[in-house]
């Protein structure tokens, strides 16, 4: 199949459309090949067929957008960053709120935001939130359940293991006390206004898929959403490169953090 711009055009407008999400953001050679290789797997010979069979049924509507967000995940996924969060960023942030505002963003089914709860309750209990918000409704059931598989869990510390997860018949489960912590709900980082105020926003492994475009303005978004002195943390393969002319600070790889000269700035005006 080698569906011209036009049809392309057509596909993304009709998809739009029906489900608000834009996908003229997304990295486009990735995301055409990814499109191509559902629709021939459903045997369609064409866009135009594969777009008649998507938008009869809102299940195989559901199964293209589930199967177009990639959600791999895992618990403390690069755990040498999770370290250097809990010695180093964490006590930082905490020096200035004693609760923490953090949003886990495009968090998949959860792993990252269940890592989160768990590094705040066993080193610094307190009244903290964490949001998750991804655009997959089935990776949002699942961070609901707090369920996980063997693959997830390999790189939770012993005795995180240990004191929040317990083994059943359908995996991995977390401590149902962590959920005072947690909420989830669906977002479009691409689309939403953002909520305000954050402490500490983990963006990691989502914007791989973004183009260049689309990924300076979630970042400047993100700029404005953090308290000053606020930090983001991305994914270990991720850099911002125009991060100064945004306005952060990068006082480690992969943390950025608001100055906190912002505060000085918005207290004299
Ligand atoms: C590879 S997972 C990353 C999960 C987790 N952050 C981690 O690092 O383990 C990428 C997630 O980004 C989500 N995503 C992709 N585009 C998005 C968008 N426009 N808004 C919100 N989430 C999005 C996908 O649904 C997927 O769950």
């Amino acid at each position: 199949m080698h569906p011209s711009n036009e049809q392309w055009l057509t596909f993304h407008n009709a998809f739009r459309r029906r489900t608000g999400l834009d996908l003229a953001h997304y990295k486009q050679d990735q995301l055409r090949r990814r499109i191509v290789s559902m629709a021939e797997t459903r045997g369609c010979k064409s866009l135009e067929e594969f777009w008649a069979l998507l938008s009869a049924s809102e299940k195989d509507l559901r199964w293209f957008q589930d199967k177009l967000a990639i959600n791999v995940s895992e618990l403390f996924r690069n755990p040498e960053k999770w370290e250097e969060l809990r010695r180093r960023v964490l006590p930082e942030l905490l020096g200035r709120s004693r609760s923490l505002k953090c949003w886990s963003a495009g968090c998949s089914y959860g792993a990252e935001a269940y890592s989160l709860a768990m590094t705040l309750d066993a080193w610094f209990p307190g009244a903290h939130s964490i949001l998750g918000t991804d655009i997959d409704q089935a990776a949002l059931a699942q961070a609901n359940k707090g369920v996980f598989h063997d693959n997830d869990v390999r790189g939770v510390p012993e005795e995180l293991k240990r004191r929040y997860l317990r083994r059943t018949e359908a995996g991995w489960e977390a401590d149902p006390r962590l959920r005072r912590y947690l909420s989830f709900r669906n977002g479009d980082l691409l689309a939403d206004r953002f909520d305000q105020g954050y402490d500490l926003i983990l963006c990691r492994n989502v914007v791989i898929y973004f183009n260049d475009e689309a990924k300076d303005r979630l970042y400047r978004k993100f700029f404005q959403a953090l308290k000053p002195g606020g930090v983001l943390f991305v994914g270990s393969t991720e850099r911002i490169f125009n991060s100064q002319t945004i306005g952060f600070e990068s006082t480690m790889p992969f943390f950025y953090r608001k100055p906190l000269g912002d505060l000085a700035w918005r207290n004299a005006s």
